[in-house]
């Protein structure tokens, strides 16, 4: 008998999510069902998942041991979030009613508001300050239940202030239960004060700070946003090439809103993901599909940018390509961080199943990070990372639209969302 000092009981739909991952095309639509669902951990670490008969063959509780019981309840891995830009300061619901009067997005760039008004109020933002938003916005996740969040600088634009917010994300380990995976997006925008020489920008990325924030250690991807306007393809290749040699593995915001040939780009430097893609080309897409850099999808910008473009999710599954689903969490582009609004979004305005939805938040989405060994699915050998949520069955996600469903929520084994709150270890 294997011992476990936490057990969930009796679930009416226990979703494993196992792998073999990524999960691509038809294998998308398999979440691993399973009726009477049991999951057992010892010390945060899976020891059983499946069915009541195998876990009292094969587990046996330790004498204190936490029980939840999961009757009536549906159970899932923590969401895994693989794309945000946590660490800002400020708004902007000034420019979100400007935005309302028909403002676009890049009309608010072109007169240096958008990332730039956000740059200016995180550049004012002390460490303390930044990491005083990140617990609350972390917690706000939490409650909807992400338990892993890439979280990427990108409005420091400066040694200083670009460090000063990987630091803050640096320091959350020890101040949230939630995973924090780290990227570096100095190549987020080109800074106001280096907008006429935007080469030397370039350049100081290169010479600058990509080494030293390397030497630093405090991101593990490097991020950059291939679009018209901000950094070119022929920038971009530049830039990862020298991120990669650096030690850093390489996200791309590529053809979020033109195809310039970014996710063509992403797979041919082996980049870990390709995202946004609204604007991806047929080519983008049979080149992802081909590779092992994941198509993460970001339905939440189409929605909150009230676009009528969308990213071409049944094509790109359709295609083989690895996609997941995340937020994109940030002030200006999509202003949501709810893992259920975004599964929703995929099914409502991407045409993804609601079991492909499911798998695009947990597992694919760990793929994306290169976490799929330890997060993204209900297997022994990995995390206790799991959700308990109050729906008679997994359609419900979507079918229950607008409702956080998520009632217990439990990280390393540790219960740390209890009955819709806040619980447990800080
Ligand atoms: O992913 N595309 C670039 N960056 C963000 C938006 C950041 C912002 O507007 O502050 C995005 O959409
Ligand atoms: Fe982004």
């Amino acid at each position: 008998m294997t011992s476990a000092d936490c057990v969930v009981a009796g679930c009416r739909e226990l979703l494993t999510c196992a792998g073999p991952l990524p999960k691509r095309g038809r294998a998308l639509r398999d979440v691993g069902l399973v009726e009477n669902g049991w999951v057992a951990s010892s010390k945060g670490v899976i020891v059983f998942a499946g069915t009541e008969d195998e876990f009292l063959a094969r587990i046996s509780p330790e004498p204190g041991a936490v029980t939840l019981d999961g009757r009536g309840m549906v159970a899932l891995p923590g969401f895994v979030d693989a794309h945000t830009h946590l660490p800002f300061a400020g708004d902007r619901a000034r420019e979100f009613g400007l935005r309302i009067q028909g403002w676009t997005y890049q009309q608010l760039a072109e007169r240096g508001l958008g990332i730039q008004t956000t740059v200016k109020a995180t550049r004012a933002a002390s460490l303390d300050d930044l990491l005083a938003l990140c617990l609350r916005r972390l917690d706000r996740m939490l409650l909807t239940g992400t338990t892993t969040v890439e979280a990427k600088s990108g409005y420091g634009l400066n040694l200083e202030d670009e460090v000063k917010q990987l630091e803050a994300l640096r320091d959350l380990a020890a101040l949230h239960p939630a995973d924090i995976v780290p990227t570096f997006m100095g190549a987020h925008d080109v800074p106001p004060e280096y907008r006429d020489r935007r080469e030397e920008y370039v350049r100081l990325l290169v010479d600058t700070l990509i080494p030293e924030v390397s030497k630093l250690g405090l991101a593990e991807f490097f991020d950059i946003f291939c679009e018209p306007g901000v950094f070119s393809i022929e920038e971009t290749r530049t830039l990862v090439q020298a991120a990669k040699a650096a030690g850093f593995k390489i996200k791309v915001h590529a053809d979020e809103f033109v195809a310039l040939g970014g996710a063509e780009l992403a797979a041919e430097v082996g980049a870990a993901s390709a995202e946004h893609l609204i604007a991806v080309s047929d080519e983008g897409i049979a080149r992802l599909a081909a590779s092992d850099t994941a198509a993460i999808l970001l339905p939440g910008v189409s929605f909150f940018l009230m676009l009528d473009k969308r990213a071409p999710a049944r094509r790109l599954i359709d295609a083989g390509a690895a996609v997941a689903l995340a937020t994109d969490f940030n002030p200006g582009s999509s202003h949501l961080s709810s893992m259920p609004f975004v599964l929703e979004l995929g099914v409502f305005t991407l045409g993804m199943t609601v079991e492909e939805a499911i798998n695009a938040c947990t597992g694919n989405a760990a793929y994306a990070l290169g976490r799929h060994n330890t997060v993204g699915s209900l297997e022994p050998g990995k995390k206790m990372d799991l959700l308990l949520c109050d729906i008679p069955d997994h359609v419900s996600l979507a079918y229950e639209a607008g409702r956080n469903p998520v009632r217990t929520v439990i990280k390393n084994g540790r219960v740390v969302v209890e009955d819709g709150r806040r619980a447990g270890p800080r």
